[in-house]
């Protein structure tokens, strides 16, 4: 096959590829960061780039009009490069650089500010790694025991682990070793199957530290803490976006990627593993140290991205009855994965409860201590999707609720991630409708971000320019409210100001996929309190978690009825829950265990079954108004 050259703008990344290559995996595989909400199907349009000089091989471009086609925009997924080739990313296309929640970010002002969970306090030091120092009796010929036995006699002088392990490669240098060092040793112990193995001999008095790593691996972005093991704490923190976002926006379109391509489930498995490998050599260099000081590894992930992580298919997951291949996870040696710590080392996923509720969850559960609680406790995590806990110390139901991408910018003609450039507040005068917004990074605007679009649902039906039900008021004459195709669209930003070549607009088919999101996650809330024989007022406590939840204005959502409507003081944003539980394991056997016990105490409510469906939908349809159809349930809200 012939090759070809192709070049990406702005940047100039060149590469090269064959006749016939994807452009959008050509993309990715270049480091060019386009977004694919659909992960190629084709429905979104959000991968548009513009040829610039060369050809390529249009396959279906339906959902382009013919005067973008004109201009020379083509989807990426749908075209195949078949000549060298020059092409624009043009801005709206472009994913950049993410608000990522690491675990120490603060919301501000009216916002809700982040709550200490005192990880570093609560924990009790008990590493899934841990090193021991030990002094073991030098035999004779009255004390024969074998090193083994010698070995293990020490090592449970103070404590009782009956079955412990040693692989072969350490029992074959324990005898010199014990021998070099006069039987004083360093031992190291890692924790596996509910047992521990001798997993490393190392010099007595050896001063260099054990590092873990605890990662939460989320659908939109990743965040990882080096843990010094020894101390339990985090030495360096870093973030990226998941580079597999190149092939979908959410779980689904990730799951349909690798349905859809040959060998899309090893290109996404290796995808995460690269990502993660980045941020283990950023905090590595960081702390001066090699990646074979990090011993182990505890990552959080939702139900998908463990499948895609580990490399299994995660295809059943999307299909009726959406059975997961499995919950509880084994661990797993670092080399057999490809993450780059020392070899050998144990890699530990949290474990799940159902197909959309993951391991991401359950760790955050551990992180708030909601299982040891007495308050009824509502945990909320919005992200490509709503998982909801509901429960305290005595029982624990969760769901998932389907909400969609929508806050995450899916589905929404100018909806974006928080990225630079995305507007996150809007400020509207009531009398002439001008508008005026803040952006991240106070770049020029290019689309809206999740909260911006909360906010911006929230001021337009407050000064009447949609009704309850998400319609543009049908008697308003104003140049922003212009008709087009079928529907109506709002003008936010007009072209001259805005970062892209034409106008941001908000559609009432945005509207409506925003109020159908919102309402999925209040309708899953109803459906957990109906399940439990409860009502709003029962709900002591709302955890907010998650990297949506920081920047969220309460408010808001109360006013647009995504949250409950109960006082400010019973919300909390608890921040990324998912990478604070995964340290809390990385950091303390027990809280290890506990996790499992918590997957296996949490009742899963399928809302999808037979029992559960008829309800959902009849909640769903009701929340899908602002705020409800049912008023006295926002009762501060209406006032
Ligand atoms: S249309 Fe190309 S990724 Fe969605």
């Amino acid at each position: 096959m012939a090759g070809y050259t192709v070049s990406f703008l702005p940047n100039e990344i060149e590469i090269n590829c064959d006749s016939g290559t994807n452009l959008l995996e050509l993309a990715a595989d270049a480091g060019v960061e386009i977004k694919a909400v659909c992960g190629g199907a084709g429905s979104c349009g959000k991968c548009q780039v513009i040829v610039k000089e060369g050809k390529v091989n249009k396959l279906d471009q339906g959902i382009l009009s013919p005067d973008k086609l004109e201009q020379g925009y083509v989807l990426a997924c749908k075209a195949e490069v078949i000549s060298d080739v020059v092409i624009e990313v043009p801005p709206e296309s472009r994913l950049s650089k993410h608000q990522i929640l690491l675990d120490d970010d603060m919301g501000d002002g009216e916002y809700l500010t982040e709550e200490d969970l005192n990880i570093d306090d609560r924990v009790e030091l008990s590493p899934l790694y841990q090193r021991l120092e030990l002094e073991l009796n030098e035999p004779s010929l009255v004390d024969n025991a074998s090193d083994l036995e010698r070995l293990y006699t020490e090592i449970n002088r103070d404590r009782n682990l009956p079955d412990l392990k040693t692989p072969l490669p350490v029992l074959k240098e324990l005898a010199s070793h014990l021998r070099e060092y006069d039987w004083e040793t360093g031992v190291s112990l890692a924790a596996v199957n509910g047992n521990y193995e001798v997993a490393e001999l190392s010099a007595p008095d050896d001063e260099n530290s054990d590092y873990g790593i605890a990662v939460d691996i989320g659908t939109t972005t990743l965040a990882l803490n080096l843990v010094d093991l020894s101390t339990g704490k985090t030495v360096a923190m870093e973030g990226a976006y998941n580079k597999q976002a190149n092939y979908g926006d959410d779980v689904i379109g990730r799951i349909n990627f690798v349905k859809e391509n040959d060998g899309g489930l090893e290109r996404l498995h290796q995808s995460i593993i690269k990502s993660i490998n980045e941020l283990i050599e950023n905090a590595a260099t960081k702390q001066g140290i090699e990646h074979s000081d990090i011993k182990t590894a505890v990552f959080a992930g939702n139900t998908t991205m463990a499948h895609l992580f580990l490399g299994i298919d995660p295809n059943n997951i999307r299909l009726d009855p959406y059975i997961p291949t499995l919950n509880f996870i084994p661990p797993v040696r670092a080399n057999e994965l490809g993450i780059n710590i020392k070899e050998e080392s144990w890699v530990y996923c949290l474990p799940g409860v159902a197909s959309f509720v993951g391991g991401d969850i359950t760790s955050g559960v551990l992180a708030t201590e909601l299982s040891k609680q007495d308050k009824i406790t509502l945990f909320i995590d919005i992200g490509t999707n709503g998982e909801l806990v509901l429960g305290n110390q005595d029982w624990l139901m969760t769901c998932s609720c389907s909400a969609g991408p929508a806050f995450e910018g899916g589905g929404i003609e100018y909806g974006m991630r928080a990225m630079t450039g995305a507007i996150e507040l809007f400020d509207i005068d009531e009398e002439t409708y001008e508008m005026k917004y803040s952006t991240i990074d106070d770049a020029p605007p290019i689309g809206v971000c999740g909260s911006g679009l909360i906010n911006l649902i929230a001021i337009l039906n407050e000064v009447g320019i949609i009704n309850r039900s998400g319609k543009f008021d049908s008697e308003l004459e104003h140049e922003r409210l212009r008709d087009r195709d079928y529907e109506k669209e709002f003008v936010l930003v007009p072209k001259e100001e805005a970062g892209i070549d034409k106008d941001i607009v908000i559609t009432e088919n945005d509207i409506k996929n925003l109020l159908r999101s919102k309402g999925a996650i209040y309708a899953g809330i109803r459906m957990m309190l109906r399940n439990m024989s409860l009502t709003e007022d029962f709900i002591e406590q709302v955890l907010v978690a998650g990297g949506f939840g920081n920047y969220i204005n309460l408010d808001d959502a109360k006013k647009i009825g995504l949250l409950p409507d109960l006082p400010a003081d019973k919300f909390k944003f608890v921040g990324n829950t998912s990478l604070k539980g995964a340290k809390i394991s990385l950091l303390s056997k027990d809280a290890f265990d506990r996790v499992e016990e918590i997957a296996k105490k949490m009742t899963y409510l399928e809302l999808s079954a037979e029992d559960q469906s008829q309800d959902f939908m009849d909640e769903f349809v009701s929340a899908q108004f602002i705020p409800h159809t049912d008023l006295s349930l926002f009762p501060s809200v209406t006032e």
